[in-house]
């Protein structure tokens, strides 16, 4: 009888072993977009160059210039080793993908200075307007607050209406143009990201990978 007892624990221990490791596994955090599509949220990492190509494959040569305010045919080693290997901290991307795997968009910041960082967004041309470009924006934002980050910094086209939107609903502060670019800086609060979905989630994940790097 002890023996049988015995086993019944073991197995009740294993089980809750396994069960509490199914549910920290926080690779990606999925999330229903309004339309209710889900897409999985999650940090960027080396892992992600092949996926990082094929999503630029599928941008719009009008999306890439809007990103990089020029004609990108393909991005260069150098530039995927860029943006992939980083430390998660000073430099940090949110990754968005369908759930079928395909790469669907990108945040990232930047730090620039001492509490300001560079931000900048793409969404690939079949998910813009569906509301991913403004949550990747607050968990952007979150995410570089937790890093003692207070602004971020953003250049875009002049003529770029959805960045200008997007921007604006953060409480951007727009500089005039310069040519044919504008530059706009947010303040980054804890008002920004007080609605986004799986808020806590999306911020252990992305200090587990800070602290995992
Ligand atoms: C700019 C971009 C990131 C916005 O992402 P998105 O997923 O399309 O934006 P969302 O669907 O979250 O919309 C955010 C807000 O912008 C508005 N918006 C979206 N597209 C718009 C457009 N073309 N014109 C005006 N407003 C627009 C939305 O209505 C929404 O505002 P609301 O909540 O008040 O309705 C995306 O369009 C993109 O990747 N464009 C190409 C690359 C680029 O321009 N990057 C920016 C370089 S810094």
């Amino acid at each position: 009888m002890l023996v049988i007892q015995g086993c019944v624990r073991l197995l009740c221990i294993l089980l809750a072993i396994v069960s509490s490791a199914l549910q920290t596994d926080t690779a990606s955090i999925t999330m229903l977009l309004r339309d209710s599509t889900s897409v999985r949220m999650r940090p960027v990492t080396p892992a992600d160059r092949d996926q990082l190509v094929r999503g630029f494959e599928e941008l719009s040569e009008e999306a890439r210039f809007q990103r990089f305010f020029t004609p990108v045919a393909r991005l260069s080693s150098t530039q995927l080793d860029y943006l992939t290997d980083i430390d998660h901290v000073d430099h940090f991307a949110w990754g968005a993908e369908s759930i079928d795997g395909a790469g669907i968009g990108i945040a990232r910041y930047v730090r620039t200075g001492s509490d300001i960082a560079e931000a900048a967004f793409t969404i690939t041309d079949d998910y813009q307007g569906r509301g991913l470009g403004w949550w990747l924006f607050q968990a952007l934002a979150m995410v570089a607050a937790d890093h003692q980050l207070s602004r971020f910094e953003m250049t875009m086209l002049a003529d770029n209406s959805a960045m200008a939107h997007l921007a604006s609903k953060a409480g951007a502060h727009f500089e005039p143009p310069t040519g044919t670019t504008v530059r706009a800086e947010v303040e980054l609060n804890p008002a920004l990201w007080s609605d986004l979905p799986r808020s806590s989630e999306l911020r252990r994940l992305a200090a587990a990978v800070a602290a995992a790097a």
